[in-house]
């Protein structure tokens, strides 16, 4: 995808303050010294049988685009693709309903959308934020000597994938459930409450994916401790028994030429390259701030929140993993 849009027109406007180029997690605009907008998408199709609970975790990914950015949404719209038949109406309400709750949470208002027809369904929402123009964090501003934090665990789509194939225990699903439909809010209030200026938050393009987007934009290379990355419980059996997505092979193919892999464990190696649904946010943080960041990250909702790694002058590989 990176690669078509490269070909389109970037635009340039004094205002805009982050756009396309830094691989950010949403759009940014300032409208006046005080208030910048910061604008995102996305949908995708379900990732869970249950309608609410893909309402909500559709919403959260949504959201947390603004909340990678440091911001607060405001304002949403629906974006849903839904048959005429083939699947009731009531399916359609609850994952309106999911949506909306979530939204609510979050503290941001529905204010409209647009339904089209189509098979399997879709949802998503298009999402406004606040910040202030001086306070946004993006992704080009990791320096030498931060510490990586990962607030959430990884492994949503092996736990997906383990799901469809019945090897997923009902226990595991569910903990990966929660963990997606859980908001990045606090973890957006406590990046702005320390003064974080770079962060991104983990979803489809993997956790090595989204981590060289940062670590690219900034001109640094990230060092990553494979052991200490958190993963959701059962996910690491799960790669024993070939639950792995093909998202996760085609991560790997774009992603290994800036990797570098140092006696990595197999099934954490994949576990890298799994894509994930409304996953956690990776922090570059000053290594003075480290353990009052991460105990209020782990009191707050995050409770596997962990020390992933340190950001490192420019090296021959972008990612590194030990
Ligand atoms: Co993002
Ligand atoms: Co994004
Ligand atoms: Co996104």
């Amino acid at each position: 995808m990176a690669e078509i849009l490269k070909n389109l027109p970037k635009p340039k406007h004094p205002n805009l303050l982050v756009g396309s180029d830094t691989f950010d997690d949403a759009g940014v605009y300032k409208i006046s010294d005080e208030i910048a907008l910061i604008q995102t998408t996305d949908f995708f199709t379900p990732v869970c049988s249950d309608a609410y609970d893909f309402g909500q975790i559709a919403a959260a990914n949504a959201l947390s685009d603004v909340y990678a950015m440091g911001g607060k949404p405001i304002t949403a719209l629906n974006l849903v693709m839904f048959p005429d038949e083939k699947i009731p109406i009531e399916v359609y309400i609850k994952i309106l309903q999911g949506g909306s709750d979530k939204v609510i949470e979050a503290g941001a208002l529905i204010i409209g959308g647009h339904t089209i027809t189509d098979f399997p369904p879709k949802y998503g929402l298009a999402v406004t934020g606040i910040i202030h123009p001086e306070k946004v964090i993006t992704n080009s501003n990791a320096k030498p000597g931060d510490v990586l934090v990962l607030a959430k665990p990884i492994g949503t789509g092996i736990i997906i994938a383990g799901k469809r194939l019945n090897e997923t225990s009902e226990e595991n699903y569910l903990e990966a459930i929660k963990n997606m439909k859980l908001l990045n809010k606090k973890a957006a209030e406590i990046m702005q409450k320390f003064n974080i200026t770079t962060a991104t938050d983990i979803t489809g393009f993997s956790f090595i994916g989204h981590a060289k987007n940062v670590a690219e934009a900034s001109k640094v290379s990230f060092v990553f401790q494979s052991k200490k990355i958190p993963l959701l419980p059962g996910a690491y059996d799960l790669v024993d028994l070939g639950c792995i997505p093909g998202a996760a092979f085609r991560n790997q193919k774009y992603l290994e030429k800036y990797c570098k892999f140092k006696n990595v464990d197999y099934n954490i190696k994949m576990l890298m390259f799994d894509a994930q649904t409304s996953g956690g946010i990776l922090m570059c943080v000053d290594p003075l701030k480290v353990e009052d960041i991460l105990s209020e990250l782990r009191k707050s909702c995050y409770p596997n929140a962990a020390v992933v790694g340190e950001v490192q002058n420019e090296g021959r590989s972008r990612i590194i993993i030990v």
